[in-house]
């Protein structure tokens, strides 16, 4: 395992997060994640050069099992301390924070389209289909195995077991089992956030979770771009992910440290993300902060 990668399962077993037992359990499940992979992937789908550079201390970026089986974990890690009692509900709540802008902007009853961009292994997605019931999602990604764990938690959540956070501990087992009995369906599908090919107009609500961090500039633009074009006439795009604004607050040596396995941050930083959306069509109309570390930029899809 590289220096890099060491530090994170370091830091993040010392937090309560126990990754060994997490990314165990996943392992044991390799046959059904491996009949997942197969079953979700499209070898019609290129990926940018940009996502297959070195990532996360990953030598191939999100690529391969290693990042997908331990992605949940790393998620409770990174989030840990974003919560309030010292446990492992900072990523719960950066969620649930994530959920409550949205509401604040979205008639739920007035969503029956939802997709996730950058699902990842659904973290995002389950939070949707729980803040969302009765919509239909649609998860998309760019590694066959991120979202082959994507489906494997799908299946659990339908047969009402997962414990909701990848492994245990962190967020409500039975908020969870309850919500898998009023979601819609949820669709996990391989492609590019920039050309999903799902129909035009056909969405009213894209989100876009913790994605554009990892994203040189032009790539986000041209995924707010394509969620312009899926969203039908006043439907609405929510990006939510790090508040550069916060980072002034993080040490220099610590920022370098991050900023060493994530190449995109920079250039994230100095983005200008409202004007990036409006040049696509989106016109914002507000958001928030969702936690002292992550902000929400709330869009609709002009006329
Ligand atoms: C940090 S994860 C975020 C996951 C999830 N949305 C969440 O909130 O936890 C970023 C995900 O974006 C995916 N991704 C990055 N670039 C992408 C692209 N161009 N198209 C589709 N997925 C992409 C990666 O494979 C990874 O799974």
């Amino acid at each position: 395992m590289a220096a890099g990668r060491r530090r994170i399962v370091a830091r993040s077993d010392a937090l309560g997060v126990r990754w060994a037992d997490r990314v165990a359990a996943l392992n044991a499940a390799l046959p059904a994640l491996e009949a997942h992979r197969a079953a979700v992937t499209d070898a019609s789908v290129t990926p940018p050069a940009y996502y297959l550079a070195p990532f996360h201390a990953y030598p191939d970026g999100n690529v391969g099992w290693a990042p997908a089986l331990e992605v949940e974990a790393s998620a409770l890690a990174v989030h840990a301390p974003l919560d309030p009692t010292g446990g492992l509900g900072g990523d719960a709540l950066l969620r649930t924070n994530f959920m409550r802008i949205l509401r604040e902007h979205v008639d739920p009853g007035a969503v029956r389209r939802v997709v996730d961009l950058g699902c990842s292994t659904g973290l995002s997605t389950f939070a949707l289909a729980d803040a969302f019931p009765d919509t239909a999602i649609t998860g998309v990604d760019l590694s066959p195995h991120m979202l082959a764990v994507a489906r494997y938690r799908a299946a659990e959540r339908a047969a009402g077991g997962g414990d909701g956070d990848g492994g245990g501990g962190g967020s409500s087992t039975a908020a969870t089992a309850a919500a898998a009995t009023t979601s819609g369906p949820i669709t996990f599908i391989h492609r590019r956030a920039e050309d999903t090919r799902l129909p035009a107009a056909s969405v009213d609500l894209v989100t876009l979770s913790l994605v554009a961090h990892e994203l040189p500039s032009t790539a986000l633009a041209a995924i707010a771009t394509e969620a312009a074009r899926l969203l039908r006439s006043g439907g609405t795009f929510a990006l939510m992910d790090a508040d550069p604004a916060a980072w002034a607050a993080v040490p220099p040596p610590v920022f370098v440290l991050f900023a060493s396995t994530e190449p995109w941050v920079g250039e994230y930083a100095r983005l200008d993300v409202a004007a990036v959306l409006e040049r696509a069509g989106l016109a914002v109309r507000g958001g928030g902060k969702n936690t002292a570390r992550h902000r929400t930029v709330v869009a609709v899809k002009e006329a």
